[in-house]
């Protein structure tokens, strides 16, 4: 698939240290085309050359779902299988799920002494959220402090790089600051991690909105080949062409960003030159984007059918997971306690 590389922190031949990479979702759902272009992808190019940590951010959840937080741990498995179907690999990358690793609560605690309330109050995604879910009252202290929470997460790891859409940016933005303080407040342990944005555009759904579970317009990759075709067939092409005679116009096409993702750049080029001409009509179009899709979604969908055919397994590479982000967890919250003081002598954890 055609894409830039992603910018951001490469890995230094001479640094014996590899870099860092740490992401999160929340588990709120099945994962559609939008989460696998936009985050998914990227964090597949990135377990081949960095030390990557993706977790599953179910405390995260709780913030905005605190009226039903027993549906939360339903959606583990699921985005689970979803993260191995796409090519998340366990071997390479660890995977695990955030309630399963107490010290990020104990991080978030202590963070939250020294981060000034001013700085949550200004975040801009906390405003934006604050609105586009005015039905919730969100008015909760754990609400204003999800970024504290989203730091403890990164810091925890000791990430340099965080790829995130760029909604995100204020939290990574917010993390370095309460990393720089806690490093000079009391001892310089904390890198400072950059955010890692995706290239590509925010894609939209079949109805030509944001691709969006909450609009019912999404394109799942659990979906059957079949349901995938047939969401193609009803995507919004170019409103601006009535007629099949009429000359199109991809730059107006809101299914053509999905033949930008699927298909090589000569490809690209020859559809939008039919296009133009009124030689390639949208039926036909689509019928090649559908080809092209579910082309690419092959070994994604034999994966998961390999992983739905063994949960055993999916629990186990979470196990093992949860094993390994532990481990590192221990040992910075160990650095953590010895710079503010608090290792005592005499051991108070068993
Ligand atoms: N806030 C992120 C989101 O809604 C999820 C998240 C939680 C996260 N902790 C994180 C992302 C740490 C990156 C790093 O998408």
């Amino acid at each position: 698939m055609a894409f830039a590389d992603i910018p951001g922190p490469q890995r230094n031949p001479s640094d014996p240290k590899p870099r860092r990479i740490l992401s999160g979702m929340r588990p709120t759902g099945r994962l559609h085309l939008g989460n696998y272009y936009g985050a998914l992808y990227n964090w597949l190019k990135l377990q081949d050359n960095f030390r990557c940590y993706y977790f599953v951010a179910d405390w995260h959840a709780i913030t905005t779902e605190y009226e039903a937080p027993q549906d939360i741990s339903g959606y583990i498995p699921e985005m689970l299988v979803d993260w191995l179907s796409v090519g998340l690999d366990p071997e390479k990358s660890t995977l695990f799920v955030q309630s399963a690793i107490p010290e990020h609560c104990e991080l978030y605690l202590i963070f939250g002494m020294f981060t000034p309330v001013p700085w949550l109050e200004r975040n801009p995604t906390y405003k934006d959220q604050m609105e586009q879910l005015a039905h919730k009252d969100l008015a909760t202290y754990g609400f204003l402090g999800y970024p504290v929470l989203q730091a403890a997460d990164i810091l925890m790891y000791k990430a340099d790089g965080v790829p995130v859409g760029v909604d995100q940016v204020p939290h990574v933005e917010m993390t370095r600051e309460i990393a720089r303080r806690f490093n000079h407040l009391y001892k310089p342990i904390f890198p400072e991690p950059e955010a890692l944005l995706t290239e590509i555009p925010k894609l939209t759904g079949t109805d030509g909105r944001k691709m969006s579970k909450s609009y019912d317009n999404c394109i799942y990759l659990s979906d059957s080949p079949e349901v995938m075709a047939q969401k193609v067939r009803q995507m919004t092409t170019d409103t601006q062409r009535p007629y099949r005679r009429d000359p199109g116009e991809p730059d107006r096409c809101l299914a053509f960003p999905f033949h930008r993702l699927n298909l090589p750049k000569e490809r690209l080029a020859e559809i939008t030159t039919e296009c133009r001409a009124a030689n390639l009509g949208c039926v036909d179009c689509k019928k090649l984007l559908a080809e092209s899709l579910l082309n690419n979604m092959l070994p994604i969908q034999e994966r998961r059918r390999y992983f739905e055919a063994h949960p055993d397994e999916v629990r186990d590479i979470l196990h093992q997971g949860n094993k390994r982000a532990r481990e590192q967890a221990r040992k910075t919250m160990s650095e953590v306690r010895d710079a503010i003081g608090f290792n005592l002598e005499f051991q108070l954890w068993v």
